[in-house]
């Protein structure tokens, strides 16, 4: 009677994934993985379309199941005779017939594992798994992740044995309480995109490591912050050998801070000078106990928005961007460094010192390779359009998402702002949601500009966000010339308009499909395009608040909201095409104007 119940559970019970809500993977659990060994568990796994969420709901993480009497039961799956699938990947990507599919996939394999050394700790790191990511090893669960583009961080120690099977299942179904939620202007590509590692740490480890120019306008002095995994005392050691920095600091009760006097080399694009930071934490009482040893390259700078202007080490700066997404016509969202370094050399080509990476955390290589190559970020969360801002898990994904993206990549120069949103609908729900962003944001990180990429007030024609009192830099979409014929409103806008915060135009362009052609007042035309890029750029060039642009896009990206002709499931507003073999002509336009503006 017992098997019967139990298999009409599996198929009859409603609420199934409740016993799933438990070992979230939130900032909380990151550790520092700056020069630290990574196994990887990239590579040849098996998997299942699991269409309707069978491995969650008859729990095939058990691997069978045998009642009171041994007698085994049927299993609807057979691991090692599924086929195989290369990860890390976007599945939409890997067959014609997965391309629009969504919902859930699972992914297995096996892999052996020396023994932890005492008092070690392991850790699963998943790079990025798009919605939600469940973790199963040797017949156990292990937790959840919600957040299609920060890492996942698991101590998966006591799960580990010499032999071991792990299973993932992934879930890509966009819903509306989600951050994005299920209406955005991108492809939902769906996955484990992004690394998937084992890294050993010491059971004393460092949790948080920030090292930083002190934003106080002398450029002299270095600060380092260090979380560590126990609220113990300890001694950590900071060496900047090439700087001469070699500091011995109090860890108290498992944090500690120092500052140095020291005078590096000031990083920027076109000096994108990097130094190697090495950080050891060791025994309170006895320095040559070495606890536990983390690296990393690190640039330092300063940032700062005061008098309407943006100032990068001291100096005034203009800047001079492009927005990009991240899309490949390979590889969906996996880019490759080859193709991010690609994509920041034609900005470079285009004359930018800036790009916006929309509208979620990019890979974590693309700020480490704009770090070396010298170009400036805005990084960005998805709170993307009508959020559900009245709800509080919905922020709770949210807060989470942005403090993962900061923990990770607050180490990279060349990320000067974090943005907590992009085109928002204002509402006192709204304005609460994201001005509690935007304070966490500074809250965690104090030497960085916070932005937001906002809507103009339609009506009045005026800059006017309330959440522009939370922010640093007000960033602005206007699409005066497409979404809204009537330019001459563009002038207006700006002479409407007295922001007190320096402007950075974030988005304005028009769709063009290459090599079409017509007049300028044929919308989807070359023509059309470059001449929204010269109206746009005139109009701009004489604000004196405006103290930067990001215009919409690099490049082409596949959007399921784009069926006319000209688009054919792309978003064409690029200055590339979607494989970048092209330049339209507003790419030139652009050009000119950034180079003008070096001179
Ligand atoms: C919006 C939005 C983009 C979108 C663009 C467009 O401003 O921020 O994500 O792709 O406009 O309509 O092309």
């Amino acid at each position: 009677m017992a098997e019967k119940r139990k298999y009409l559970s599996d198929i009859h019970l409603e609420d199934y994934t409740a016993q799933y809500e438990t070992g979230y993977a939130t900032a909380d659990n990151v550790i520092f993985t700056g020069g630290r060994y990574k196994e990887s568990l990239d590579g040849i796994w098996q998997y299942a379309v699991d269409q309707y969420d069978t491995c969650l709901r008859q729990k095939w993480f058990n691997e069978g199941y045998t009642d009171a009497n041994g007698l085994t039961f049927p299993v609807d799956y057979s691991f090692d005779q599924w086929p195989t699938i290369n990860l890390p990947c976007c599945w939409n990507n890997v067959k014609e017939e997965y391309h629009l599919y969504e919902c859930p996939m699972v992914f297995t394999r096996k892999f052996g594992y020396l023994e932890a050394a005492k008092d070690e700790r392991v850790f699963l790191r998943i790079g990025a798994a798009n919605y939600i990511v469940r973790v199963f090893m040797n017949k156990q669960y292990v937790g959840m992740h919600r957040g299609g583009s920060t890492p996942a961080f698991w101590d998966v120690t006591e799960f580990l044995q010499k032999d071991n099977r792990i299973i993932l299942s992934v879930d890509g179904t966009r819903r509306p309480e989600q951050v994005p939620t299920e209406n955005t202007d991108w492809f939902n590509y769906c996955g484990v995109y992004r690394e998937i590692e084992l890294i050993r740490v010491p059971k004393v480890h460092v949790k948080d490591f920030s090292c930083n120019l002190v934003n106080d306008g002398f450029f002299d002095k270095i600060e380092a912050s260090v979380t560590i995994s126990e609220e113990t005392d300890a001694l950590a050691n900071l060496t900047i050998e090439e700087l001469g920095v070699n500091e011995v600091f109090q860890i108290k009760g498992g944090v500690g801070k120092v500052i140095t006097i020291s005078e590096p080399e000031l990083w920027s694009p076109e000096n994108p000078k990097l130094y190697n930071v090495k950080l050891e934490i060791t025994a309170e009482d006895n320095i040559n106990e070495v606890l536990d040893c983390v690296s990393d390259e690190i640039g330092f700078r300063e940032i700062k928005s005061i008098d309407g202007k943006i100032w990068l080490n001291g100096k005034e700066i203009f800047l001079r961007g492009i927005s990009c997404h991240e899309d490949s016509v390979v590889g969906g969202k996996m880019l490759t460094d080859e193709e991010r370094i690609e994509n920041i050399k034609i900005a470079k080509e285009l004359g930018c010192n800036f790009m916006r990476v929309a509208h979620y955390p990019h890979h974590e290589n693309m700020s480490k390779l704009a770090d070396k190559m010298g170009i400036l970020l805005w990084e960005e969360v998805p709170v993307y359009w009508a959020i559900k801002f009245s709800r509080q898990a919905t922020y709770d994904d949210a807060e989470n998402q942005l403090k993962e993206m900061i923990l990770r990549d607050r180490n990279r120069a060349s990320v000067i702002i974090w943005s907590v949103g992009n085109e928002n609908a204002d509402s006192d729900e709204r304005l609460e949601f994201m001005s509690g962003l935007a304070k966490c944001a500074k809250a965690l990180d104090p030497t960085r500009l916070i932005s937001a990429a906002c809507l103009v007030d339609g009506e009045l024609n005026i800059i006017a966000d309330r959440l522009a009192d939370y922010l640093d830099v007000i960033g602005i979409n206007e699409y005066y010339g497409w979404y809204n014929p009537d330019f001459a409103r563009l002038p207006q806008l700006f002479e409407n308009s007295h922001p007190d915060k320096p402007v950075i135009i974030t988005e304005f362009g028009a769709d063009a499909m290459s090599h079409h052609h017509g007049t300028k007042d044929d919308k989807g035309t070359e023509e059309c395009q470059a001449d929204v890029y010269e109206k746009q750029i005139e109009a701009i060039r004489q604000i004196s608040y405006i103290k930067g642009m990001t215009p919409w896009i690099l490049y082409d990206f596949q959007c399921p909201r784009r069926t006319a002709f000209i688009q054919n499931y792309y978003n064409r507003k690029g200055l590339l095409n979607e494989d970048k073999t092209y330049r339209k002509p507003a790419f030139y336009i652009l050009q000119k104007f950034y180079k003008g503006l070096q001179d």
